[in-house]
């Protein structure tokens, strides 16, 4: 039998209260099973030890370090071309974020080649992987004709299971005049299209974006072609699309910058996740989304990094987890938990978030003796991946 035994971590972040101190279900002089890529038993090295596993399994010592579940990036749109590093500067200057900015990756998108888009996820997901995240979601959306959205649905599917189909992501130029006849095209020959490599659809729905009857319109449509609900709304203000999420069954809305109490309401009475992006409002200097009323009510809430190249062009869990206590009102434990069971959650997930026996082996190891420094020295490269 093939196994590695992780030794020597002085603190483990289970994510599990069953298993540990705290909602963190933290186990102190831990040790975990690892086989076949899944956790096969876990606990403070006496446990491990005394079952005689430390004898027959390949072990790796982390030489006293923290070690937590790997974060679950549900949100991003890091398949695309291009920079808009001038769009963000002007910002900085004063200038207001608009949808529009999306045309220009658009057209950066649709004129590169499938190997320049591969090597720019490659690099993309190298950066993130390298900050610990283990799982990532990739929209369409960059592409907004059937056969660019076909191809980033194919592409974003050689990177992750968690492909979301995004044709309704902004309304191209050339439909600028009938939208609706866009919506037909998004909820006809592009879902077709796409459906076949996605396992969610989401719906910008937003000023200058879509409005709440085409994002119903189009999610109703991706229901019946089998793909789960995701939606981003109240990004920019106030929102019915909020409560539409919820109505439908989404397992996620994302933003959720600008809610009103009967929204929260809605999310707390639901199995629909408030995801939010802290690295948007970072970028586009609108006001950070207030968690504190969210998890208050009890709402389940995820963090993500929303990477791409117009509102947040990071990828690092990290720098969302430092925004998230600073300007969001989370406590430390609460971030890490919304940056991985919260995750794991709004992608429907049982099997990652974690750290229990029986979930797949996701794991970051820290270069800290405990789960704190990952907040208490910012923009510090803590994470060390899978090996000391
Ligand atoms: O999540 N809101 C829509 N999509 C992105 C922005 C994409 C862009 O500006 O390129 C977001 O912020
Ligand atoms: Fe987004």
């Amino acid at each position: 039998m093939s196994g590695t035994l992780i030794t020597g971590i002085s603190e483990l972040v289970t994510c599990d209260p069953s298993l540990g101190e705290g909602p963190l279900g933290i186990i102190r002089d831990a040790e975990i099973l690892i086989q076949d890529g899944k956790i096969a038993a876990i606990g403070p090295v006496t446990t491990l030890g005394s079952a005689g596993f430390s004898d027959d399994f390949s072990r790796q010592e982390v030489g006293g370090r923290a070690v937590i579940p790997g974060f679950v990036d549900s949100h991003t749109h890091l398949l695309f071309a291009g920079d808009r590093a001038a769009e963000f500067t002007a910002r900085l200057a004063g200038e207001p974020y608009t949808a529009g900015g999306i045309h220009t990756t658009v057209a950066a998108t649709r004129a590169a080649s499938d190997a320049e888009l591969r090597a720019q996820a490659a690099r993309l997901v190298t950066e993130a992987q390298a900050q610990g995240t283990t799982t990532l979601e990739i929209k369409t959306g960059y592409g907004l004709d059937v056969d660019s959205e076909a191809r980033l649905a194919r592409l974003a599917r050689e990177v992750t299971p968690e492909v979301t189909f995004l044709g309704a992501h902004v309304i191209p130029a050339a439909y600028a005049g009938d939208p609706d006849a866009y919506v037909r095209l998004v909820c006809g020959p592009m879902l077709a299209a796409c459906a076949p490599h996605c396992r969610w659809i989401d719906v910008f729905s937003e000023e200058g974006a879509f409005n709440v009857e085409q994002a119903r319109e189009i999610l109703r449509r991706g229901q019946e072609a089998g793909l789960g609900l995701r939606m981003h709304a109240a990004q920019l203000g106030p929102s019915a699309a909020v409560q539409l999420a919820v109505e439908l069954g989404a397992a996620s809305v994302d933003h959720c910058t600008f809610l009103t109490d009967a929204d929260v309401a809605a999310l707390a009475d639901s199995d629909t996740v408030a995801t939010l992006l802290p690295g948007a409002e970072f970028s586009t200097r609108q006001p950070y989304p207030n968690a504190r009323r969210l998890l208050d009510a009890g709402v389940t809430v995820a963090l993500a990094t929303d990477c791409n190249p117009g509102t947040s062009y990071t990828t690092s869990m990290p720098f969302c987890l430092a925004l998230a206590v600073r300007e969001l009102g989370f406590t430390p434990a609460e971030a890490l938990l919304a940056a991985t069971v919260g995750g794991a959650r709004a992608l429907r997930r049982s099997d990652i978030g974690k750290l229990s026996p029986g979930k797949q082996a996701d794991y970051a190891i820290l270069d800290a003796p405990s789960w704190e420094y990952l907040f208490y020295r910012p923009g510090v490269p803590l994470v060390k991946g899978k090996t000391p």
